[in-house]
């Protein structure tokens, strides 16, 4: 394994493949192979060569909220454009340290991130092919003695090239239990974090306070991780814009008093148990189509206009549980789970 990262940016022609947990991605571009004529000399040049920009401002664009992630970002993305100055010039090229935890509550955005974060590793070239596997403690950790080595190398075979993103990392550290298999899946991991982190870029996700402990008991890990982003709870306003572009995302949107209802929505689901920021906001939106869908489908004749098939009413956000006289328990078993 050469220590210096993959040299060249992908060219503007290769498109690109992002999905959560896919198994592998898109070959390399053969003009990925070609050497640079001469090395970039301004940021301008390498922004231009890497085409970043445009995934940064999309980032900015599509994603409500997270200022501080955003920032984050940027200044890692200047940190790797910097590096390609740097090594243009022959300066020192030890391959920076790039794996990152992303801390925060259930839907908060964090795989939504981590695969905005590939797409920018690859066109900067710090992963070849930019594609994320997503996994938990299950897909690395076998049940019997002899099977975590496999199993976990085989993922990190998937992930070779693009980033691995391990979901509630710290599951993998189970004290309580002696001869835990877990460990050994630690252990390969932090080899291949050390000796192939020009290759593969680590991710470990999960809340705040656990993955602290994590790393308290893993100093190993904690040692190898140089990027800590932290994914804060969205606020209702916020919750509230997340709603209509989701709903604009699948050309939907709120009918008159549509939006204030699923503010309301939002203040009574907040405070109930298993709530997910984003993700109990998709979720709420795909009830609430549900809805609008049995409310026009009631009538078999009238021909309905694109602004009728759009719209979601307020009574469709207004028929949900939420509103009801139910305890607040009984939403949990519909619901997702954190
Ligand atoms: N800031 C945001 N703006 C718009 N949609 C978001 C935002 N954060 C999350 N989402 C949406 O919410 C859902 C859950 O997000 P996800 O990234 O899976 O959260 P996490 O990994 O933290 O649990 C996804 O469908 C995503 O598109
Ligand atoms: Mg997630």
């Amino acid at each position: 394994m050469p220590a210096a990262p993959h040299s060249t940016p992908a060219a503007g022609s290769q498109p690109l493949y992002l999905i959560p947990g896919a198994t592998g991605g898109p070959a390399s571009a053969a003009a990925a192979e070609a050497p640079p004529a001469a090395g970039p000399r301004t940021v301008a040049e390498v922004l231009e060569q890497a085409r970043i920009e445009p995934v940064l401002q999309e980032l900015d664009r599509d994603l409500v909220g997270l200022a501080p992630v955003k920032q984050r970002i940027r200044d890692m993305a200047a940190l790797l454009v910097i590096d390609r100055l740097r090594r243009a010039q022959d300066l020192s090229a030890a391959a920076p340290s790039l794996h990152m935890s992303f801390t925060g509550n259930p839907g908060t955005g964090k795989t939504t991130v981590a695969m905005r974060m590939a797409e920018i590793l690859h066109r900067l070239g710090y992963v070849r092919k930019g594609h994320l596997v997503a996994v938990t403690r299950d897909d690395l950790v076998g049940q019997y003695i002899g099977h975590t080595a496999p199993k976990t190398r085989e993922v990190l075979k998937k992930a070779m090239g693009g980033v691995l993103f391990i979901d509630e990392a710290y599951y993998l550290y189970r004290p309580e239990n002696e001869r835990d298999y877990g460990q050994e899946a630690i252990e390969i991991l932090l080899q291949v974090m050390e000796n192939q982190r020009d290759d593969l870029v680590v991710i470990l996700a999960g809340y705040k306070d656990r993955m602290e402990r994590f790393f308290r008991s893993n100093p190993g890990m904690s040692s190898r991780i140089a990027h800590h982003l932290d994914f804060p709870d969205y606020s209702p306003s916020e919750l509230l814009s997340i709603a209509g572009k989701l709903l604009a995302e699948q050309d939907y949107r709120f009918g008159p008093a549509a939006e204030a209802a699923f503010a309301r929505y939002l203040e009574r689901r907040i405070v109930q148990p298993h709530f997910a920021n984003a993700r109990s906001v998709r979720n709420a939106l795909e009830r609430a189509r549900l809805r609008q869908a049995s409310r026009l489908f009631a009538d078999a004749e009238r021909a309905y206009t694109r602004e009728e098939l759009s719209t979601v009413a307020a009574e469709d956000i207004l028929a949900s549980r939420v509103f009801g006289t139910e305890p607040p328990s009984d939403l949990a078993p519909t619901e997702e789970t954190p």
